[in-house]
This record gives C-alpha cells, structure tokens and sequence, in this order.
C-alpha cells in the first residue's frame, strides 16, 4: 500500500508540474495573443493609410486648385483681415474705420487709383502696404477695394 501511495503522490506531483507547465503556456499564449492583438491592431491602422492614401492624392489636388483660384481672384476681405484690420477696425492711429462712411466718404471722393495707390505706397501714419511688404499690389488694392466697398463707397 505504501507503494501504492508513493506511487499516487509522484503522480499528483507530476500532474502539478504539468499543471503548472500547462497554466504557464497559457498564460504565456494570452500575453502573447494581446501582443498579436495590438500588432494585428497596428496592421489595421496601417491599412487605412494606405486605403485613404489614395483619395487624399485626389482630394490634395482639388484642395491645390481652389487654393491657387482663391489667390488668383484675391479676397480683398481675407487680405484686409490679415493685414490691415489690426489698425483699420478699430481706428488705431487715426487710421479711417472699416464700415464708418463719414470718415471714407472723403478719401473715397479721391478716387480709387488715388486710394489704391497711397495704400500701396502709404500715407503719413498709414505704412506701404500695411506694413507687409510681402503683399502684391494686386493684393492691397484688393483689399482696399474691399475696405472701402465696406465703408460706403463702391470702387
Ligand atoms: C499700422 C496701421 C495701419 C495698417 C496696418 C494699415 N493702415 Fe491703412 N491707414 C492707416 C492710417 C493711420 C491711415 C490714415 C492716414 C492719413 O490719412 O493720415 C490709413 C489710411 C488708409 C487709406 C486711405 C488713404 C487715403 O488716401 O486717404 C487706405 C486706402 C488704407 N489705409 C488702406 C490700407 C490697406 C489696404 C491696408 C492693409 C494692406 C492698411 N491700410 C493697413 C494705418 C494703417
């Protein structure tokens, strides 16, 4: 009987061994399969790129087209908001308001090549072109068509 019970507990320490063999292998499995997880994961993330790849390649050339036909029309409105309302919205330095008639009522009566061409080389306190110098002159008489066309005028 003792051999028999020698023999019983080699075999319970057997399959505790292999137990505990057999619960590591899966716990190394499920470590692994949430490595697959995110790899697979990183694949899928991988892939929409590449799907969305191709439309962005068409989308991008549109975006080109409508950005170079915006420049190409000139928004006197964007160009004025970017470098003239800093001092043209709220009168900074004298400057005549956007919008306030009275005050462009007289520079407008200059006529609009005269207006034109004092923004594009400036005028006492106003600098030439807004003190961007960047700008084209297409750009600033844009712009101070737009200003003016705010401001009562109709250039
Ligand atoms: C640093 C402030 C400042 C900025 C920026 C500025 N201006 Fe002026 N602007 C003035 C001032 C001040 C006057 C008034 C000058 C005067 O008559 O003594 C003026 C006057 C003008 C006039 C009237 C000129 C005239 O003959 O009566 C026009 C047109 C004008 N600006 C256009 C523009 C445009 C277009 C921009 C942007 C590209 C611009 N300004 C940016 C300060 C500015």
């Amino acid at each position: 009987m003792s051999k028999g019970t020698e023999l019983r507990s080699l075999l319970e320490t057997v399959g505790v061994v292999i137990g505990s063999l057999v619960g590591a292998i899966l716990l190394i499995t499920f470590a692994t399969t949430k490595h697959d997880a995110a790899d697979s994961s990183a694949m899928i993330v991988e892939n929409k790129p590449s799907s969305e790849n191709i439309q962005p390649v068409a989308a991008v050339k549109v975006a080109d087209k409508s950005t170079s036909n915006t420049k190409s029309a000139v928004s006197g409105e964007k160009i004025s908001q970017a470098n003239c309302a800093m001092c043209h919205a709220s009168g900074l330095m004298g400057a005549p308001k956007i919008g306030d008639v009275g005050q462009w009522g007289p520079r407008i009566a200059q006529g609009k090549d005269t207006l034109i061409t004092h923004a594009i080389k400036g005028i006492r306190q106003m600098p030439a072109k807004g003190g961007n110098a960047s700008l084209t002159d297409e750009e600033v008489a844009a712009a101070v068509t737009y200003m003016a066309n705010a401001s009562g005028g109709s250039l």
